[in-house]
């Protein structure tokens, strides 16, 4: 007998088959327009204001900075009257508020300036960022009229033409030029006090305005390196910027937590544990607010909703890691192979304890499975120096009797932090992986004396 043959029609299709078929295809279109950060952003527990943790924030209020904000803006108040202000030195350790509070001033002047229709230019040029005469020159120029690159190029002119230029361009605007060459030792140690020598020199040919400059250094020995007259015309004033104690720290924090973070997510103990660690790095405020910030993010990614101590323990270490992260990478080839040759050596040593020669004896190795040409014993000796002075490793000079006397080298930070490092490091972690292959290292057992 014939089967009847089933035609499937709509009507044939059970209804409750239709509406689990329309009901999957909503379900696929969501999941097509749904977006992986929509949970991620919807779930803000944890910041309010990230901004306000972030290295270009400039805050509204600066605890502990009354009396040099004071003393700063007493010395740039003579050109809200139009007469020029004296130049300044600010000086201080990292993370002690000079950019910060520069940048603020910069902009409070400006803002009452504009009230009182006075003519003053600001300009903030980072000196390690911008560091020949001509970007010195031509951001200043910047100042006084956004066309100023279609009158300057960015290269090619003479500079006593772009000084000229400048000159011109200044006496044409007229006003005060406040200009702040924020880390100035990195200008002066490129390309030597010349420029500040014009600059500081400017205002005598100047007819129709004025310039003064602020310039900010962490080295507070900087000006020995300059001519004594532009140490006396750059630094008519100088204001110096104490490093914070903990409990300064902890205020600088707290007044920051409250912008960037929701009410009651900061157990009270990471404020102070953060501040005390910054404290014992020369009172660095920039460390401490870094510290606070990623410990936030870690906390964040973990989907917590508080932030503990543990955390800043945990931030600590990722911060660590960062910073002997971007020495490795940076470090010449020599060094880096030095580097090796102390890791290479210290896994086969009892007390990870080598001398010079050894180190030595293994980074010949290393040259020579590198095609490198070495260098002599005497070069790496200073090499090992400066590793140890960058905190990579450490070198003690111990006394042998009547051996003489020997330096013992280990490396000094934590092997696991070496190895996922090194992994990332493909010079490196080459150089390891073929010594330790083919076992190279420490050949030489003789002492050698330094
Ligand atoms: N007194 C202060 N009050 C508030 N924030 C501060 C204070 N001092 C420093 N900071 C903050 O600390 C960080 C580092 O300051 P910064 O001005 O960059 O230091 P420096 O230029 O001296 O290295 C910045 O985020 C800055 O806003
Ligand atoms: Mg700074």
């Amino acid at each position: 007998m014939k089967r009847p043959r089933l035609i499937y029609s709509w009507q044939a299709i059970p209804k409750v088959l239709l509406v689990a078929e329309l009901l999957f295809m909503e379900k696929r279109q969501n999941s097509r327009s749904r977006n992986v950060f929509d949970s991620l952003m919807s779930e803000e527990r944890i910041f309010k204001n990230r901004e306000a943790l972030s290295s270009t924030f400039v805050p509204s209020e600066f605890p502990h900075r009354n009396d040099e904000i004071n003393d700063f803006a007493n010395i740039l108040k003579p050109a809200l009257y139009g007469a020029r202000p004296s130049n300044i030195l600010i000086y201080g350790q990292t993370g002690t508020g000079k950019t910060a509070v520069t940048k603020y001033i910069s902009d409070q002047i400006m803002q009452k300036a504009a009230k009182e229709n006075k003519k003053i230019h600001t300009a903030y040029i980072n000196c390690k960022q911008t560091n020949t005469p001509y970007g010195v020159l031509t951001n200043i120029g910047k100042t006084y009229s956004s066309e100023w690159e279609d009158v300057i190029p960015h290269a090619g002119w003479r500079i006593d033409k772009v000084y000229a230029a400048l000159k011109q361009k200044a006496d044409d605007n007229g006003g005060i030029a406040i200009v702040v060459l924020d880390e100035i030792d990195a200008l002066v140690s490129k390309n030597g006090d010349d420029i500040l020598y014009h600059l500081t020199g400017l205002n005598s040919d100047l007819n129709n305005s004025k310039i003064s400059l602020i310039g900010i250094s962490n080295d507070t020995k900087f000006t020995s390196w300059l001519d004594p007259r532009v140490k006396s015309r750059l630094g008519e004033e100088s204001l110096t910027f104490a490093p914070y104690n903990a409990i300064q720290i902890e205020e600088i924090l707290a007044q920051r937590a409250t912008l960037a973070f929701k009410d009651n997510i900061v157990e009270p103990l990471v404020l102070s544990y953060c501040a005390s660690k910054a404290a014992q790095e020369h009172g660095d405020a920039r460390k401490a607010l870094d510290l606070l910030r990623i410990s936030a993010e870690l906390a964040e990614r973990d989907n917590r909703e508080i932030v503990t101590a543990k955390y800043v323990i945990k931030a600590q270490s990722v911060m660590e890691k960062d910073q002997v992260r971007s020495i490795i990478t940076t470090l010449p080839i020599h060094h880096k192979a030095t580097l090796a040759s102390t890791i290479v050596n210290q896994g086969k040593r009892e007390n990870g304890q080598q001398t010079t020669g050894e180190v030595y004896s293994t980074y010949k190795q290393i040259c020579k499975l590198f095609n490198l040409e070495d260098l002599s014993q005497r070069r790496i000796s200073n090499v090992i120096s400066e590793l140890d002075m960058q905190g990579l490793i450490h070198a003690k000079i111990v006394s042998l009797g009547r051996q003489g006397r020997t330096k013992f080298i280990s490396v000094a930070i934590n092997e696991n932090q070496i190895q996922e490092l090194f992994a990332e490091d493909i010079e490196l972690s080459d150089i390891i992986e073929e010594l330790t292959r083919s076992g190279t290292y420490i050949r030489s057992t003789q002492m050698r004396l330094i």
